[in-house]
């Protein structure tokens, strides 16, 4: 296993969110609270995720995040710039792969190419080295209709990873696929996380995921969503997928889960008597 020290030095950057809200539909006379006031500092290369009910407005905070829709309130810092426009220096993954399916998995990995302007060859390396290292070479020459979901959202992976930001932001990114495939692109995505360590911002409607990937958890209440806790998870890494079985780590999925209960957002379930971690 990797200790904290042993770990890359992180090549992402520090995202600031100081006093950010969200209304949508200002100046309609009826708008619409999605996101109450939210402070987090996150620092280069941490992996935070967020996890929340849905319609909590996590996906709004990661476009705001992005560059990608305004907030209301407050400043956002990303590399100690504010963000007033579409960050650039930016890997962004959806739930859907979104792959063009008119163009190869290499071809479609190699789109920063043409959308960034950047130098194909260096690009082409750097695909193939994540290709091989994703078991996925036999997938470059085919079409996305050739793949399987596991493998579209593998590829999918790829993309943003391939120019090397040093932001990531992944909005469910494994939503579709089969509770296997799941856990494989998860390993995956530490592997290559690890291996660089942007800046990792990732939304999941799984807490055993988020407790599996993160170096800290935000859990966001019901809408208007604010940050209700704060958790540092601190399990030595790469984390194996069995890790699931571990008291330490139940304790953490535990806590999470008793934010959820205690909110109503699950509704008619038991739980014993706390013993989590806190
Ligand atoms: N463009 C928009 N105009 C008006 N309301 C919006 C807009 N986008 C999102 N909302 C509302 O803001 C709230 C938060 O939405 P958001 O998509 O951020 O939630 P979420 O936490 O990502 O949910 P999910 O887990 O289902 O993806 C919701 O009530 C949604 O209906
Ligand atoms: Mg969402």
């Amino acid at each position: 296993m990797t200790a904290q020290s042993d770990m890359a030095t992180p090549s992402g950057v520090p995202i600031t969110i100081s006093n950010v809200s969200k209304a949508f539909g200002e100046g309609t006379g009826k708008p619409f609270q999605a996101l109450k006031p939210i402070d987090v500092t996150i620092p280069a290369g941490e992996f935070i995720s967020v996890v929340g009910a849905s319609g909590c407005g996590k996906s709004t905070l990661m476009l705001m995040v992005a560059g990608l829709l305004k907030h209301t309130t407050g400043e956002i810092m990303v590399a100690g710039r504010a963000v007033r426009e579409p960050v650039t220096d930016v890997g962004i993954a959806f739930q859907d792969h979104l792959l063009l399916d008119f163009r190869t998995a290499f071809e479609n990995v190699m789109l920063h190419a043409d959308i960034r302007k950047m130098d194909r060859a260096k690009l082409a390396v750097r695909a193939k080295e994540l290709f091989a290292q994703l078991r996925l070479e036999h997938a470059m020459n085919k079409y996305p209709r050739q793949l399987s979901g596991g493998m579209r959202q593998r590829v999918s992976l790829i993309r943003t990873l391939v120019h090397d930001p040093s932001v990531i932001l992944m909005d469910e990114p494994f939503g579709a696929l089969d509770a296997l495939t799941r856990l494989q692109v998860r390993t995956d995505l530490e592997t290559l996380w690890l291996r660089r360590r942007p800046t990792v911002v990732f939304i999941t409607h799984s807490v055993e995921e988020a407790v599996g990937l993160s170096d800290r958890i935000l859990v966001m209440s019901p809408s208007p969503g604010e940050v209700i806790d704060d958790i540092k998870v601190d399990l030595p890494r790469p984390r194996p997928i069995v890790l699931g079985d571990a008291p330490e780590f139940g304790a953490y999925v535990d806590r999470i889960h008793r934010h959820f209960e205690r909110l109503g957002v699950l509704h008619g379930i038991t739980m014993p008597q706390a013993t989590a971690v806190q």
